[in-house]
């Protein structure tokens, strides 16, 4: 037989835009938080961060467990198909590190009636068992299967026409870890995500702090880019009060200013270019914002809870 490649598109379901504490935060007063919840500024409301991939639309790879799982399942009909008395479209787990926002949500799948399949790193399954036991834990209730995820692509059950290949990041071990402040590749990564019925690749990269080569080149070779988008600029945290830490030390890397990602932005080809991640200090959240103004003359989208894109 010969043909042409069958184009099916891979369906990536934005399930949770915000970074850690989502927006609002539950403690927050900064000037998004409270104008959020006063009603006075353009902007909607985002969970913590989880991204949730499918071919059939029934079965789903979840990518990050968020602590606002519930609502989002809730929000999201297409992950609870229904097919028999206790189920759901959720086939399995991928964690991008171990970040109090990416993992928790964990606790909340324990009344699967099997073992969760979950992929990590070897460094994240390490921080789960030790600084977070969280995978003590479940072993109480449906346990987990573990896939250490290595070098190599991968293929895993529920997405059979989707590679996905692991890229090491520089960022940052969660402030529980014991490896904060010596971060190890596979700390945190980042996922190429090749629809292979049509070529089309994405990279996905909540947690990006330091754009190597490596990344750069991976960035370069996708169609559809869904990138570290927590902070507008670097001390953004500090100048509204929030917090004593700048960007880089919490492993993300800034849109705007010198070596930022706008500009490394600038030097991609992807057809999209989508910022998810957002910290709820971002100005970028308001709709009407200069700053959002200005990533739009560089094509560079915002991702909001419940977008879907086609790879
Ligand atoms: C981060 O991405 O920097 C963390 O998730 C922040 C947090 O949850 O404390
Ligand atoms: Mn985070
Ligand atoms: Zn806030």
């Amino acid at each position: 037989m010969t043909g042409g490649v069958r184009s099916t598109f891979l369906k990536i379901l934005v399930l949770g835009s915000a970074a850690g504490g989502g927006f609002p935060q539950w403690n927050c007063n900064c000037g998004n938080c409270a104008g959020l919840r006063r009603g006075t500024i353009a902007a909607s409301a985002r969970t913590q961060s989880s991204i949730a991939l499918s071919e059939n639309g029934q079965d789903w790879l979840l990518v990050n467990a968020s602590p606002d799982i519930l609502v989002q399942l809730r929000a999201n009909p297409a992950l609870q198909p229904a097919r028999a008395v206790r189920d759901s479209g959720i086939c399995a787990v991928l964690l991008m590190d171990a970040q109090i926002d990416h993992v928790t949500g964990l606790l909340m799948l324990r009344e699967r009636t099997a073992p969760l399949p979950l992929y990590a790193t070897a460094q994240v399954f390490g921080d789960l068992s030790d600084g977070l036991p969280l995978l003590r834990v479940l072993g109480a209730y449906c346990g987990v299967e573990r896939h250490v995820l290595g070098e190599g692509a991968v293929t895993l059950a529920p997405l059979a026409e989707t590679l996905l290949a692991v890229v090491a990041l520089v960022s940052k071990a969660p402030p529980y870890s014991p490896h904060r402040e010596a971060p190890r590749p596979g700390d945190n990564i980042g996922l190429v995500i090749l629809n292979r019925t049509n070529g089309r690749r994405a990279f996905y990269a909540p947690g990006l702090g330091v754009p190597t080569d490596d990344v750069a080149r991976v960035m370069g070779a996708s169609d559809v880019l869904l990138v570290d988008g927590t902070f507008w600029s670097e001390d953004e945290m500090i100048v509204q009060g929030l917090s004593a830490k700048t960007a880089a030390m919490m492993g993300h890397l800034p849109q705007s200013g010198p070596g930022g990602m706008i500009e490394l932005l600038d030097r991609m080809p992807a057809a999209r270019k989508i910022l998810i991640h957002i910290n709820n200090s971002n100005p970028i959240l308001r709709e009407d914002a200069p700053q959002r103004a200005l990533l739009a003359r560089h094509g560079i989208e915002v991702a909001w809870d419940g977008m879907e894109i086609d790879l």
